[in-house]
């Protein structure tokens, strides 16, 4: 695990980069997990720039696989969204995020809005519906923060997922006749998928979507005071909830198929930001 020592010059080195390439910061960082790809298509003037160039964000690992930021606006919202996370099931970490996302705060990034595939446990959310996150269950009760000092490592995650942002996603939603479900995300480790049993527990808990990402980036994201909006694309039900076997081609397949809609939802929701006062005051 890299340490804060280690990655604070990283941190400064990226940030200028940000700087002199692409001046004053987005108001809004988008992470494009399975399935929402789609939306750098929506990105208007866009500049790209591989994670490679910047010494805080993610090696990549897979090669061929894109890794890259791209910078440039929807509508009159300014917007970077990054192409490729780190999961924790890559490498046992779960701070593959941080570089990048404390970089982007000190570039002057407000919001981080989060996407994501997930298996559903609920019927009325089938493959290809949407949910909004309103909370999330830490499962593996992993932290990205242990070993970080000061009171502020404390993060308060009673309202990890930002109540103003959550209604705006709630009228665009609306205003676009999107069907839209509100719930709680767990975060299961993987690479594996889960167990029927493991599934009956989380819907026990009051779980309404399964995935392997998000809930790290989160207590990160909330640790360096972004505030956080997350949107999970249904790719399947969750193991045991359908006749279906669980496969990363089948989640592949079904997010590519809802993959347009899920980007031109996540474009009205970014544009639609551009009308938030909150995102535009220095605070
Ligand atoms: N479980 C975990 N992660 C997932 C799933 C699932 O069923 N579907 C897409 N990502």
């Amino acid at each position: 695990m890299i340490d804060n020592k280690t990655l604070e010059p990283l941190i400064q080195a990226t940030v200028a980069k940000l700087q002199s390439l692409f001046g004053s910061a987005p108001e809004v960082a988008v992470v494009l997990g399975s399935g929402w790809a789609g939306a750098v298509q929506k990105v208007e003037d866009a500049q790209s720039l591989a994670y490679a160039e910047l010494p805080a964000f993610p090696k990549p690992k897979v090669e061929g696989h894109v890794s890259e930021i791209v910078v440039g606006r929807i509508g009159e919202q300014r917007v970077v969204m990054l192409r490729g996370r780190a999961h924790t099931y890559e490498s046992g970490e779960c701070t593959g995020m941080a570089g990048a996302l404390r970089s982007l705060k000190r570039w002057g990034c407000k919001v981080l809005l989060q996407t994501n595939a997930s298996g559903s446990l609920r019927s009325q959310m089938p493959p290809g519906s949407l949910m909004l996150i309103a909370d999330h269950i830490n499962a593996p009760q992993r932290s990205p923060l242990v070993g970080e000092l000061g009171s502020e490592r404390f993060v308060d995650m009673s309202c990890a997922y930002d109540a103003e942002l959550r209604s705006h996603a709630k009228a665009i939603a609306q205003a676009q006749n999107v069907m839209l479900g509100e719930g709680t995300y767990v975060w299961a480790l993987g690479p594996q998928f889960e167990t029927p049993a493991e599934i009956r527990v989380f819907s026990a808990w009051g779980a309404d979507a399964v995935g392997m990402s998000t809930v790290p980036e989160t207590i990160l994201a909330r640790h360096c005071g972004l505030r956080v909006m997350g949107l999970a694309l249904m790719t399947n039900m969750a193991a045991g909830l359908s006749a279906e076997a669980l496969t990363h081609a089948l989640t592949l397949q079904q997010a590519e198929a809802s993959g347009s809609r899920a980007a031109q939802f996540l474009a009205d929701v970014v544009s639609g930001m551009a009308g938030l006062a909150s995102l535009k005051s220095d605070a």
